[in-house]
């Protein structure tokens, strides 16, 4: 018996990174996934690594016209959406005086109002299913300070997770944030950064930065049942970096 069997997940961001391990830690435990990136040939080729209970569709998530066709879409091929994790993002590390307005408008559309976009499109169709769990990916920049721009989307991030739980939990839908430290994935670790990450890793209290794998874990107990009773909440997978 999978842990999400019967379920319907739509998963943001997921050809690659953390959002591909989520997508396939789902499939392994029965869900029907349909996930969206804007890398289209390095999403089918992981949908066809993964066979019929998954569905890749090109999506941008600053667009509320694709959230319309990626909830018709998943209806019509697996039924209503129990589970929806907003994954999708990306960072800028550049300090106040170097980020252009576009530059700050553009991370803020990505990483906090598609968040915004996807609850706001999923809600009916989790309502349809009965209720459901919605999974914010914010980071341990929502909780201390890094870099601007990322910072402030994803401290974004976990204050909407708080609104939307209190304004959805009469439907039996919950919503928490995740939280993850420094993660192998193409986002962190290129050629140019490895010995940066290295050094930094000298910091964390577990001394080495986490595989993906680590963060799917958490993310598949909160799409699952067993969390039943945890909505509007923060849940940290940092290796003890935010503790020091
Ligand atoms: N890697 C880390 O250390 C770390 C730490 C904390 C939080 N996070 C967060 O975790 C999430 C996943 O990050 P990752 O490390 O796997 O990064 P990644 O860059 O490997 O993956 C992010 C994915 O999002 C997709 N994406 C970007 N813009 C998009 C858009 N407009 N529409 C649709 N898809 C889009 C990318 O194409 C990519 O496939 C992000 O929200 C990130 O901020 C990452």
């Amino acid at each position: 018996m999978g842990r999400l069997d019967g379920k319907v997940a739509v998963i943001t961001g997921g050809a690659r990174g953390m959002g591909a391990t989520h997508v396939k830690t789902f499939v392994a435990e029965g869900a029907k996934v349909v996930f969206t990136d804007i890398l289209e040939n390095e999403g089918k080729a992981l949908a066809s690594e993964l066979g019929e209970n998954v569905k890749f569709i090109k999506q941008d998530v600053t667009k509320a016209v694709d959230w319309e066709t990626v909830v018709t879409e998943a209806e019509e091929t697996f039924g209503p959406i129990n589970i929806l994790v907003n994954n999708a993002g990306i960072t800028m590390a550049k300090s106040i005086t170097d980020l252009t307005e576009q530059e700050y408008r553009r991370i803020v559309d990505i990483n906090q109002v598609s968040v915004f976009l996807g609850m706001k499109a999923v809600v009916p169709s989790m309502q349809k299913a009965g209720g459901g769990s919605i999974i914010n990916i914010s980071s341990i920049n929502g909780l201390v300070g890094g870099a601007v721009g990322y910072t402030d989307t994803k401290f974004a991030v976990r204050g909407m997770t708080k609104a939307a739980a209190l304004e959805l939990s009469h439907y039996g839908i919950r919503v928490n944030s995740v939280h993850p430290g420094v993660i192998e994935t193409p986002m962190v670790v290129q050629e140019d950064t490895k010995a940066a990450v290295e050094e930094f890793s000298k910091f964390i209290p577990v001394k080495r930065i986490a595989k993906p794998v680590e963060v799917s874990n958490l993310v598949l107990y909160l799409a699952s049942d067993e969390s039943s009773y945890s909505t509007g909440s923060e849940f940290v997978v940092d290796g003890g970096i935010t503790a020091q």
